[in-house]
């Protein structure tokens, strides 16, 4: 295995801050799993996984070793009328995998075209987008038990999955998912409900939606209302929308009529992070190298050379300024290191 010592790590996340790690070496191989860990292991370190570092903030140097995920490859596993099963590499782009399943016409993941990313990062936070999630076409994960030194698959229903959460989030570091085994649909159907699709879609006249119409629009939608990461340092969402009792969204509603809420179950509502933002007055303000950004305040922003820590003090102003007038405590959807 090769290491390399005291590298930057500016390049290999979307904020661009740059912040040290003292040790870093690539993973593009099972075997080079085993090793690396057995490494870290051996000189008693902390280690990281990175995919493309697109839902991570650095505060400070990693004090360890960064893995870069490097593991490719698209293999169908098997093919009934219906159904098509895929083996994807964790290193593989989740956007190029999605638009290989779209060239095929096969449907399941192209609401979540454009999502920045890898493959293997897509279970960790289970990605979601325009009414889709990616537990919703993943068969199992494979990965490796770094507590018990064996890879294991685990299926769907295993993998602890919720909004924007899963087992390999919540147990931190425990597991290295080295391959994602997905079920895409042949006749698929399709999720048109997002008022955005729906409306492009009309725009564009396509009475009878397509796997590559639905990707096309939602890629639309995605340009016009996120910064793209390789122009403007940032990691999609920063907070998650938080969920709030039934008798709690009275109170609010009644105060704040504009808000935008959604009933989840019969006593909780989620609340639109981004509306609580804007109404603190956030969109669109700078402070320093770091900004909400004017299009969508659920996105900070990074301008210029700042440090990691910046992003993450203006992260928590904007904390305490929802808490201060909503009594809601949001919470770090980007994972903070
Ligand atoms: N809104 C505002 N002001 C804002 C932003 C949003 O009023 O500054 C309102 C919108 O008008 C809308 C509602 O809030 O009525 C929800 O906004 P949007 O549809 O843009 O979605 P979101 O809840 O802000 C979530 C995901 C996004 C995903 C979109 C679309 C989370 C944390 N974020 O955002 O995911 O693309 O839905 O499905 O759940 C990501 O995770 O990085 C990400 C971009």
């Amino acid at each position: 295995m090769e290491t390399t010592q005291n590298i930057s790590l500016q390049n290999l996340h979307s904020f661009g801050s740059n912040e040290k790690a003292n040790y870093f070496a690539i993973i593009d191989s099972i075997e080079a799993i085993e090793k690396s860990i057995q490494w870290a292991k051996e000189k008693n370190t902390p280690y990281l996984i990175l995919g493309s570092g697109t839902n991570i903030l650095f505060t400070k140097t990693f004090e360890g070793l960064v893995l870069k995920m490097e593991i490719l490859g698209i293999k169908k596993l098997k093919e009934t009328a219906s159904e098509v099963f895929l083996e994807v590499g964790a290193g593989e782009n989740w956007h190029h995998f999605v638009i290989y399943c779209v060239q095929k016409g096969w449907g399941g993941v192209e609401n979540l075209s454009l999502i920045p990313g890898t493959v293997g990062a897509a279970p960790i936070q289970n990605i979601g987008a325009y009414g889709v999630e990616a537990k919703d076409c993943i068969e199992s994960v494979t990965a490796f038990d770094t507590h018990t030194a064996q890879f294991i698959t685990l299926q769907n229903s295993e993998c602890g999955f919720g909004y924007r959460t899963s087992l390999f989030k919540i147990e931190k570091s425990r597991y290295i998912i080295s391959s994602v085994q997905f079920v895409l649909q042949k006749q698929p159907i399709f999720r048109t409900d997002y008022g955005a699709i729906k409306e492009v879609l009309h725009q564009k006249n396509n009475k009878q939606p397509s796997v590559e119409a639905i990707s096309n629009a939602v890629i639309q939608i995605r340009s016009e209302k996120l910064p793209d990461p390789k122009k403007l340092g940032n990691a999609g969402s920063f907070f998650k929308n938080p969920t709030i009792t039934k008798d709690f969204f009275e109170i609010l509603i009644a105060k704040f009529p504009k808000m935008i809420a959604y009933p989840i179950t019969d006593d909780t509502y989620k609340i639109a992070a981004g509306w609580l933002i804007e109404a603190c007055g956030w969109k669109g303000i700078q402070k320093g190298n770091v900004g909400c950004y004017e299009k969508q305040s659920l996105v900070i922003v990074h301008y210029n050379n700042g440090p990691g820590i910046e992003i993450y003090n203006f992260s928590e102003e904007i904390i305490q300024s929802v808490l201060a007038k909503f009594e809601i405590l949001l919470e770090r959807e980007v994972v903070i290191y």
